[in-house]
């Protein structure tokens, strides 16, 4: 386990799991069930044009982990007997180096939502952003064996000028609006980006982060990020992620972008 990037957004660390653990993470991918990320409806911050994402099962990590995942249809609590479980754990473990972006367990956050992910080729994920009220920040763990330069499927972040985008403009950072009969809205930009595109377009700039394998990108709550296409030169390579969410403790209900 090495760091290897910090700043204060964003930290990035290498070799996080022991070689065996990094195998069995990949196996477990290739044997969990995965289906189309929209196949209950557009929804969170992909776009029209983001392309085929799978989702993985739901995973749950924490005290009140088996209520929270009993209220989730087809969510599961750790310890789940799988690869997973060496990922949270090891992730729970390390809180000395991630404390400063995440707060602590069971004081900032208390529940870690876990969301498997596969990018295939030509899929990618809009610019949006956490919630500050509901999570503390993210962390995204890349399982697939390789990676190439050229293969695209890297994290963008904002740069930290975009932080001062108002946190009432939500997730997708867009005013909300009143759509006559539903009272007022928080769109999403999946039809609509003006409003984001003036916003980020002002500093037009930030970090990207590759998903090297057996990597994790930690991310302090707030910062605007998307995930860019991953490219036809990936072939059939995808992008295999988890990622997890540091839920404050009593926000464990609320909907969010995942
Ligand atoms: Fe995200």
């Amino acid at each position: 386990m090495k760091v290897v990037f910090e700043t204060e957004q964003v930290l990035v660390v290498d070799d996080f799991l022991p070689a065996k653990d990094f195998e069995q993470m990949w196996r477990w991918f290739q044997v969990a069930p995965f289906f189309p990320n929209d196949m209950r409806g557009l929804h969170g911050a992909w776009r029209l044009d983001d392309g085929r994402v799978f989702r993985g099962p739901d995973v749950y990590y924490g005290s009140v982990a088996k209520q929270v995942a009993s209220a989730n249809e087809g969510a599961f609590a750790h310890p789940t007997g799988t690869a997973l479980d060496l990922l949270v754990e090891r992730f729970s473990g390390a809180s000395d180096i991630h404390h400063k972006l995440l707060g602590r367990e069971g004081k900032d956050w208390r529940t870690i939502a876990m969301a498997p992910r596969l990018y295939e080729r030509n899929s990618a994920l809009y610019w949006h952003r956490d919630t500050p009220s509901v999570v503390t920040g993210t962390c995204t763990y890349y399982a697939h064996p390789e990676w190439n330069v050229q293969w695209g499927g890297e994290l963008f972040i904002a740069h930290p000028s975009a932080l001062s985008i108002p946190d009432r403009c939500g997730p997708s950072m867009i005013e909300p609006k009143e759509v006559m009969g539903r009272g007022m809205v928080q769109l999403s930009g999946h039809l609509d980006n003006q409003e984001v595109n003036d916003a980020l377009m002002e500093a037009g700039m930030g970090y990207y982060v590759m998903p090297k394998p057996n990597r994790i990108a930690v991310m302090k709550t707030g910062n605007p990020h998307m995930i860019s296409t991953v490219k036809p030169a990936a072939g059939d390579h995808v992008r295999a992620s988890v990622t997890m969410f540091m839920i404050r403790p009593g926000q464990e209900g609320v909907e969010g972008l995942r």
